[in-house]
Parts: C-alpha cells; sequence; structure tokens
C-alpha cells in the first residue's frame, strides 16, 4: 500500500486539484485510477445527522433516524469531562456503523452574547471550559477511530451575516477569549479535522486565512490533520490553498478546482501547497480506513436510555425555595405547558436529529406511573394568550398543591442562521407563568432554551430548572431530577443576565454592515458583569443540589512560584446534607494588580465530584504559566506579570468559599524599547531604565523646584506646585522634555536610551 506522499508523486495535477473539494454535500472524492476512495463526514455535534443523496446543510431535508444527545448548550453544564467524552465515544461507534469517517463538531465558538443564534451548539462563554469539555469530547470520538472537525474556526459568533461578516478582534481578546478552546482541541484533543467559519477576521476570509489556518493552528498549535471549509465558506479557493485550507466543502462543481490548476500551470501558485493539502486528507482518511468497523453494532434503544442518563446531570437547579422540589410521589401535581407534551430538546440547522424516539416530560411520567393533572396553558404556536387555554391552566393550578409550568424558546425563537433581538420567552407564556404563581404559589418553572431568557416572573417561581436544550430523552431527565431520583448537578456554563440591556456586547453586538467589532474585548460573560460588579439573575457556574456543600482546608503548594513551575492547590470539600450528591468545584485566578485591564478572576480549574452524605473529599488542581497569564502584545506571547495573584475556590464565579494568594515572578524580561517620547514612568518601571535614568531625574526635579532646594520654595510656589502633581507632571512627561526644561543636549539624550535600550 503506497504512502500518502507516493499516491500525490503518482497523480496528475488534475488528479489533485479535484481532491480539493467535495463529490457532492458530503463525500470527499477519490482516484479510482490509483484505488483512493474518498469518505463521508457527517454532522454532528450532539448525534449523527447522515443525509442521502438528498443533502443539505440547513436540516430541511430528513436524515437517518438517530439518536439525538444533550446539545452542547446543556452537556457543558455538567460540567463533566467523561459525560462529554461518553458523548464522543457512542457518536464515534454510530459512525463507525455508518461508514461516516467524520462527524462535524463539536462547535466551540465562544457565547460572546446570548443573541447569537447558535449558542445552543455552543459551548461556553468561557474559554477554559469550552477547551475542557472540547478535548474530552474530541478524545472520545477520535477513540473510535472516527476524525472530528473542530468548527467554526474561528470567531464566529454571530449568524447575522454570517457568510460575509468581518470579525474585527484585537489581538488580546482573540488570544485570551476567541481562541483557547480551539488551541485545546488541536494541543490537547489532537482533534482530525478543523472547519474554517463563513465570517471574515480582522478583513481576511477565514477559508484563505494564513496566520490563522497555518502560522497559529499548525506552526504554534501542532495541527496535523485537515482544515475544511465551512459548507460554500470558499471565497478564493487559490489564495485558499497555499493559505492551509485542505478541502473545499461541499464543491463547486470542479470549478474553484480548475482555477487552482489553472494557477499552478501560470505559475501562481506552488505545485507543493496543491501536494501538501492532499496528502494531510489522505493520511487522515487513512486513519479511518485503517480502523473502519461497519459491523459495530448501534443499539438505538440503549443510546436513548444513554441520552436520558446523560441529560438528568445537565439539569440546572435554580431556584428551591422551601425546598418545594424534589417532588414527591403524593404530590396533587399539575403540569402546565404544551412544551411538557411537545418538549424542545434541540435546536434548529445543521444540526438537526432524525431522532427515532422522543420521551417528553408527560410521556416520562406516565411510565413511572406519576398522578397528575394537564393543562397544555399556552400554544406554540402564537405569543397570544389563549383565553380558554388560560382558564384551563388555572383550574388545574388551583387544584393542584404544586404546579410544574414547562415554557421557553420555541424552536423559531433560536435557530441557525439568524440570531434572536431580544431574550424575552413568547408573551403567553410569560404572562401564564404570572397568572398560575397568582392562584397557587407552589410553582417551579422548568426551562427548555439554548440560551439565557429574561425571567419577568422570576421571584413568583419558588422552583426553576434550567433544562437547556436536553436531547430526545429529555422527559425522563426531567422527572428523574423532578423527582430527586437524580440529585441536579449541572452548573452554568454562562451568566444568565437580568436583561438584554446588561449584557457586554449590547451596544455593538451583530455589528454595523459587514464590520463587527468586539468592542467589549476580553470583558465577554462573568469577565465583563465580575468587573463592573453588577447584578445578574444567575452567575457563571451557579447551580443548585438537593444537599449542601462545605469547603474547608485550602492549601497552595507554595507561597511563591516562578512562571515557569507549577502551582498545586487542594481544598476540602465536604457533603454536609442528607442525601449524595456531586458539586463542581470551580478555581478562578485573579491577578491583584496589573498593568493592563484584566478581569477579576477567571476560571482555570474545574472537579466534578460525588460525595455521599457526610463524606469529604480532596480536590486537587494543578495551575501553570497560562493560569496567570495574559497575551501581551508586545512579546506576542504569553506573560505573567510578577505579583500577588488571587486563588479562589468556590460552587460558582460569584460564590467564593475559600480564597489564598500566590505570588507569582516572571521569568521573562520584556525587552525595553524606549525612544525620545517615552514617558518617565514607564521607563522608570524599567530595572534598567531606573538605574540609568536616577541621575536625570534628579535633575530635572530640580528644574522644576522639587528635590534640592525645596525648604526655600515659597509657599506660593508650595501651593501652585505640590508634590503630588511634580511628581505627575514628572511621570507623564515624555524623555525629549529634558531637551526643553534641563539643558541636556539631543545627543545626551541618546547617550541615555542607547544605555537603556542596551
Ligand atoms: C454549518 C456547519 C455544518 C455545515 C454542514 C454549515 O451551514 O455552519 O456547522 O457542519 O453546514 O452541514
Amino acid at each position: 500500500m503506497p504512502t500518502p506522499k507516493e499516491l500525490v508523486a503518482m497523480m496528475t495535477l488534475e488528479e489533485k486539484c479535484s481532491l480539493l473539494s467535495g463529490a457532492d454535500f458530503w463525500h470527499t472524492r477519490g482516484v479510482e485510477r490509483l484505488g483512493v476512495k474518498g469518505v463521508m463526514v457527517s454532522d454532528g455535534p450532539h448525534g449523527l445527522r447522515k443525509q442521502d443523496d438528498q443533502g443539505d446543510h440547513l436540516g430541511i431535508n430528513d436524515s437517518i433516524k438517530a439518536v439525538c444527545f444533550p446539545a452542547a448548550c446543556a452537556s457543558t453544564a455538567s460540567f463533566d469531562r467523561a459525560l462529554v467524552r461518553k458523548i464522543g465515544e457512542t457518536i464515534g461507534d454510530q459512525c463507525q456503523h455508518e461508514q461516516v469517517a467524520v462527524n462535524l463538531g463539536p462547535a466551540i465558538n465562544i457565547k460572546r452574547s446570548p443573541l447569537c443564534g447558535r449558542n445552543f451548539e455552543y459551548m461556553s462563554e468561557d474559554p477554559y471550559l469550552a477547551g475542557e469539555m472540547a478535548v474530552d469530547l474530541i478524545q472520545g470520538v477520535q477513540s473510535k477511530n472516527i476524525g472530528v472537525s473542530v468548527k467554526h474556526f474561528a470567531a464566529n459568533d454571530q449568524e447575522h451575516r454570517r457568510m460575509s461578516s468581518d470579525s474585527v478582534v484585537d489581538e488580546r481578546t482573540l488570544r485570551e477569549i476567541y481562541l483557547p478552546a480551539f488551541e485545546a482541541a488541536a494541543k490537547r484533543g489532537k482533534a482530525w479535522t478543523f472547519m474554517c467559519s463563513y465570517n471574515k477576521l480582522n478583513g481576511e476570509y477565514a477559508s484563505q486565512h494564513k496566520w490563522l489556518l497555518t502560522d497559529v493552528l499548525r506552526g504554534e498549535w501542532g495541527f496535523d490533520g485537515y482544515v475544511m471549509s465551512d459548507w460554500g465558506a470558499v471565497s478564493d479557493r487559490v489564495k485558499g490553498v497555499p493559505a492551509g485550507l485542505d478541502l473545499e466543502m461541499p464543491s463547486s462543481g470542479g470549478q474553484n478546482d480548475a482555477l487552482v490548476v489553472q494557477a499552478v500551470r501560470e505559475g501562481r501558485l506552488d505545485e507543493k501547497y496543491v501536494d501538501l493539502c492532499v496528502e494531510r486528507m489522505l493520511t487522515i482518511h487513512q486513519r479511518y480506513f485503517d480502523h473502519a468497523k461497519p459491523e459495530t453494532p448501534w443499539d438505538q434503544e440503549a443510546d436513548h436510555e444513554l441520552a436520558g442518563k446523560l441529560a438528568a446531570e445537565c439539569m440546572v437547579l435554580l431556584k428551591n425555595e422551601g425546598n418545594i422540589l424534589p417532588l414527591k410521589k403524593g404530590d396533587k401535581l399539575a403540569v402546565i405547558g404544551e412544551f411538557a407534551k411537545k418538549p424542545r430538546f434541540q435546536g434548529g440547522g445543521s444540526s438537526h436529529i432524525n431522532c427515532f424516539k422522543v420521551t417528553s416530560l408527560l410521556d416520562a411520567l406516565d411510565a413511572a406511573g406519576d398522578a397528575y393533572t394537564y393543562a397544555q396553558g399556552y400554544s406554540l404556536k402564537s405569543e397570544d394568550i389563549d383565553a380558554a387555554l388560560t382558564q384551563e391552566a388555572l383550574d388545574a393550578a388551583k387544584a393542584a398543591e404544586k404546579v410544574l409550568i414547562v415554557a421557553g424558546l420555541p424552536d423559531s425563537f433560536e435557530s441557525e442562521g439568524y440570531d434572536r433581538t431580544h431574550m424575552r420567552i413568547p408573551a403567553n407564556q410569560n404572562a401564564l407563568i404570572e397568572a398560575v404563581a397568582a392562584v397557587n404559589p407552589n410553582v417551579i418553572v422548568l426551562l427548555y432554551n439554548g440560551s439565557p431568557v429574561e425571567m419577568p416572573w422570576v421571584d413568583q417561581a419558588k422552583g426553576l430548572i434550567e433544562g437547556y436544550l436536553a436531547g430526545q430523552n429529555v422527559g425522563a431527565a426531567n422527572r428523574a431530577v423532578l423527582f430527586g431520583e437524580v440529585n441536579p448537578s449541572g452548573r452554568l456554563p454562562e451568566t444568565m443576565p437580568r436583561r438584554l440591556e446588561d449584557t457586554p456586547c449590547y451596544l455593538s453586538y451583530g455589528g454595523e454592515g459587514n464590520t463587527a467589532v468586539y468592542n467589549e474585548g476580553v470583558f465577554v460573560g462573568y469577565r465583563y458583569y465580575d468587573k463592573k460588579k453588577m447584578d445578574v439573575l444567575f452567575p457563571f457556574g451557579f447551580g443548585l443540589s438537593y444537599t449542601t456543600f462545605a469547603y474547608s482546608n485550602l492549601v497552595l503548594s507554595a507561597e511563591k512560584i516562578l512562571d515557569t513551575e507549577t502551582l498545586t492547590v487542594s481544598v476540602d470539600v465536604k457533603n454536609t446534607g442528607k442525601v449524595a450528591g456531586k458539586e463542581v468545584v470551580q478555581l478562578y485566578v485573579g491577578d491583584r494588580e496589573s498593568s493592563v485591564f484584566r478581569p477579576v478572576r477567571e476560571l482555570k480549574g474545574f472537579e466534578k465530584v460525588e460525595l455521599a452524605p457526610g463524606e469529604t473529599k480532596t480536590v486537587s488542581f494543578t495551575l501553570d504559566k497560562r493560569s496567570f497569564a495574559y497575551w501581551n502584545t508586545e512579546i506576542h506571547d504569553w506573560y505573567v506579570e510578577t505579583g500577588l495573584f488571587d486563588i479562589a475556590v468556590g460552587s460558582s464565579s460569584r460564590d467564593i468559599a475559600l480564597c489564598a494568594a500566590v505570588t507569582v515572578e516572571s521569568t521573562v524580561c520584556i525587552p525595553a524599547h524606549f525612544d525620545e517620547n517615552s514617558i518617565f514612568m514607564d521607563i522608570m518601571a524599567n530595572p534598567k531604565g531606573a538605574a540609568v535614568m536616577k541621575a536625570a531625574m534628579q535633575q530635572m526635579q530640580s528644574a522644576f523646584g522639587g528635590g534640592e532646594g525645596e525648604e526655600n520654595k515659597s509657599e506660593a510656589a508650595s501651593e501652585a506646585i505640590s508634590d503630588e502633581m511634580n511628581m505627575a507632571m514628572m511621570n507623564y512627561m515624555p524623555l525629549r522634555a529634558m531637551v526643553s526644561f534641563s539643558g541636556v543636549s539631543r545627543e545626551q539624550l541618546q547617550a541615555l536610551l542607547d544605555q537603556i535600550n542596551a
């Protein structure tokens, strides 16, 4: 069997270029003459969406019957690496069974705004959490010798004008917020393929962005797989080849391939880039062929059960006043809401799974023989209040001890392809919740939604569960949590703001025309709300349990480390309640003093631990340079500023149980590049600059009446210029002021600069 390199050498230019785009919607091409076969790719990321030749990428046409797992908005809320790995392994097996070589996911763009139509498919507002979960999901799929395609690379955080919009993101923000999850997917996840996004990044389409696809992805992160385009994302195919875009999907009917042939023939494109693209694709496909196992069984019933079991771990209990939950078998229960019968459990678009079975909440209650009365309450078809449905719901509520209202976002409110314009659930649902709460104080709301919603009724609900989009066995998962068969342990992977106007990019989300400037910089999600000390509905990382936990004994392995060393942090967590439960122990790091704007604290570690009543476990974390660093735009690298850092451990970004501090010392010296316009303050902050300038400073100070002769200064002069003013004026003065104010010659100034910069 020839190696991919040898095969490339045997191909004509036309044959090679024909491989640079897909054969159809879901297949890559082969070269029959040489026995090179194409492969099939199919959408994920929360199941397998395998289509026949009636292909489309918008979720319009049917695909094979399959199993829908919790969407990423939900699975990430589990904060459970093993859980997403399990989803990955199961999808990997399904792909083996169906002979699909690459599952198109995970989708790991950052939730910059709650409005993004695709947030349900994305993981978090936090890059560390998204990266951690992505790595396990990827490793799960790839452990079955099926590739993933990590998407949408990069800065594809809105659906509005998604194929033309230019995401304008500054270097530091890109590195700290929008790239790290992709970095983890490449470096630790070892993803087989990446999918470039539709949008432009800082003026260049991702599909022809050399810096992104080659310099960073391959050069810095060591990615050795291939990059495919999002469906129809190619603008200039000839430019894309040397930039690192290996495969155009779905295809351009051979037109772009012909342009590449022509560019090579005319000497505008070096053929070696074409060879590289083809070799990279063949190498990955061979990995699949070497381990293809179509005999892998696919037990859909078993996967349906699994989907429900995993979904229960993703439910986030947000309120539980007076321990209204868990429900008891004998509770006189009214269930209200069309969603209880017709659940929304996945999002619309390319990830849409054609489920072989769906279990609604009512199905699950019936299967368990639970007693309840049901009222539809509202219609999902319109926002209008239906008087008859409302009356029926109020009658049911009045006759019950507890009322469970299932509410949320209908399909039309959020989907791939467009963004939301507001954060509201339909008006008839809001009105219904308020009306029901007015006749029965024991209201529990269960939400189905892919991203945060405003909750004007939140104070009237005693119980509240964020159910997200939990996959096709949603009903069983909901029931297990409602009745306490599973103790809820999900935590919010995003902040729930009070209102849209509070969100970090409210003023500029969506952009003007085709330009979307990421004005809020690194202050995305809780990084923004915490910095502004803003009130939020529910903070990042928050979620309740039917038990309680206590933290103690926070121990750091050192008081001081170098940035080349690691710090071990351990903490004891005890289940102080009466039932077993799982706590998500979260570790945040904050730089006490920084010369750049930094968030108050950032997630740098989390562990989910299961504890029996009364049980204590010690949880440990290892922090390294990246845990403390910010992206320094002078050295274009991660940099830790020497100083004190807070290590905060707790159960959410706003519920910090224990805090300790560590000093981290930088081993990196940022080279000084001062010139005559550099100000004294900056020069004095540099050790070398300070040494050289000390004498010169004295000269300057006396020129302003400070320093020597101070005692002779008149009272009027002292009033006119205080010591603080004197100091501030000195601080902000450029070096060239020495020429104007203290008779230093240009030559002397240059000599000083030479010494400092040497
Ligand atoms: C989506 C991708 C998807 C592809 C194929 C595109 O419209 O953005 O996420 O994988 O279609 O269906």
